[in-house]
């Protein structure tokens, strides 16, 4: 078979070739007026993907981890108490972090495919008022759920603990309102809804936030918020920035922005709602129990079938490239990724793929019966 490669993985995602053909460029100083304007407009960009007018935003170089670290470094104390919402893989990242350092962290746990309410956070500041953060993510990758950050911000901003969300894998496919809702922190990464390559992080910080990141007592160097702060000031880094994916990210945010954020949301709630109805028109049930996210579809593999040898095929055969579930989710679920450069087309692609693959491995297929299903949400779609 002719390969063709595509991603459709829960990050990294499928780059633009105008983002490509950016990075290809030759290499140019940082300390110049040239990349201080590159690295400003990728600042105000950011800003508006996060939409916000009154935020700082900074550019770390990381991947998305090291922006939730450094949130929690610079914003708590050793011994500090903090919440953290615990859906799946990711929010017990925050777990992980908060013990890293010392940090006495207060789990709200819902099993895998489910999410916290808002007003099981509301119960749970009520119990823990000294908690000084409130830790939750937005698209939880690992399920595929799809977080109330609108509710929970509500309550933060009544009782001051500072909300931090991790937007590392719904930033550009879900709304983030972020002076809109309230929100205090947010990271992301630049390989997901972005449209680049991974290797950028990247936080917002309400201006309220700035008192509590002068008493956070956390050791903290390269992750320094008022070193970055001190930086941007001169339009520049505090060290030398990733120069090549900063330039890519221009591109990036211009393509998102002449899309507009709300068409940009709404492709992706039209991809989702077409993956979903296909892989459901297979007879195949989705693992996500609520609260859906437009970032991927997570879905139980079906009985007698070994999934992972079908996701291997599908990507070493087609080029066509889904996800296996992480942890205990392994051989349970896969994940079909439609974030970022991903439209209709690209989704029938990989639904076709689908149908194969899981025909060949003995699964009893009606041929073209995700296609058509998937087809439906589309015709019915002005766009
Ligand atoms: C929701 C979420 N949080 C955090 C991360 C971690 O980001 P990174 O792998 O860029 O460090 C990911 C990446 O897969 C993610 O999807």
């Amino acid at each position: 078979m002719l390969k063709k490669n595509m991603l459709f993985t829960p990050g990294p995602t499928m780059v633009p070739p105008e983002v490509n053909l950016a990075e290809a460029a030759p290499m140019i100083h940082h300390r110049t007026p040239q990349f201080s304007q590159i690295f400003m407009d990728v600042t105000e960009g950011m800003k508006a993907l996060f939409e916000t007018k009154e935020a700082d935003v900074f550019i770390l170089a990381s991947s998305g981890t090291g922006a939730m670290e450094t949130s929690v470094v610079n914003l708590l104390s050793p011994g500090d108490k903090a919440l953290f919402i615990s859906v799946g893989k990711f929010g017990e990242r925050w777990g992980e972090l908060l013990k890293a350092y010392g940090c006495q962290g207060v789990e709200l746990k819902a099993e895998y495919g489910r999410v916290i309410s808002a007003k099981e956070v509301a119960d749970a500041l009520a119990k823990h008022p000294d908690a000084k953060a409130l830790f939750t993510t937005q698209s939880e990758t690992s399920t595929g759920v799809v977080s109330d950050i609108e509710g929970y911000a509500a309550l933060t901003r009544k009782t001051g603990t500072l909300l931090v969300v991790d937007t590392v894998s719904s930033l550009g496919v879900h709304p983030l309102r972020f002076d809109a809702w309230g929100v205090d922190v947010a990271v992301t990464g630049s390989q997901k809804g972005c449209m680049l390559p991974p290797g950028l992080g990247f936080i917002a910080v309400a201006p309220r936030v700035w008192k509590a990141v002068e008493q956070s007592k956390l050791p903290k160097y390269y992750f320094s918020l008022p070193a970055m702060k001190k930086a941007i000031a001169d339009k520049t880094t505090a060290y030398t920035p990733a120069i090549t994916l900063i330039r890519a990210a221009k591109v990036a945010l211009d393509m998102l922005m002449a899309e507009g954020l709300e068409n940009v949301y709404a492709r992706h709630a039209m991809l989702a709602e077409a993956s979903r109805a296909g892989v459901k028109a297979l007879g195949l049930k989705l693992f996500t129990k609520e609260g859906e996210s437009n970032v991927l579809t997570a879905v139980e593999a079906p009985e007698g079938i070994k999934i992972d040898a079908v996701i291997k095929r599908m990507r070493d055969e087609f080029g066509i490239t889904l996800t296996g579930g992480q942890g205990s989710m392994k051989g349970r679920i896969f994940r079909l990724g439609h974030m970022g450069y991903v439209n209709q087309f690209d989704i029938l692609a990989a639904l076709g793929a689908l149908e194969k693959a899981l025909s060949d491995a003995g699964y009893p297929v009606k041929p073209g019966s995700a296609l058509a299903a998937a087809q439906e949400v589309f015709l019915k779609s002005k766009s």
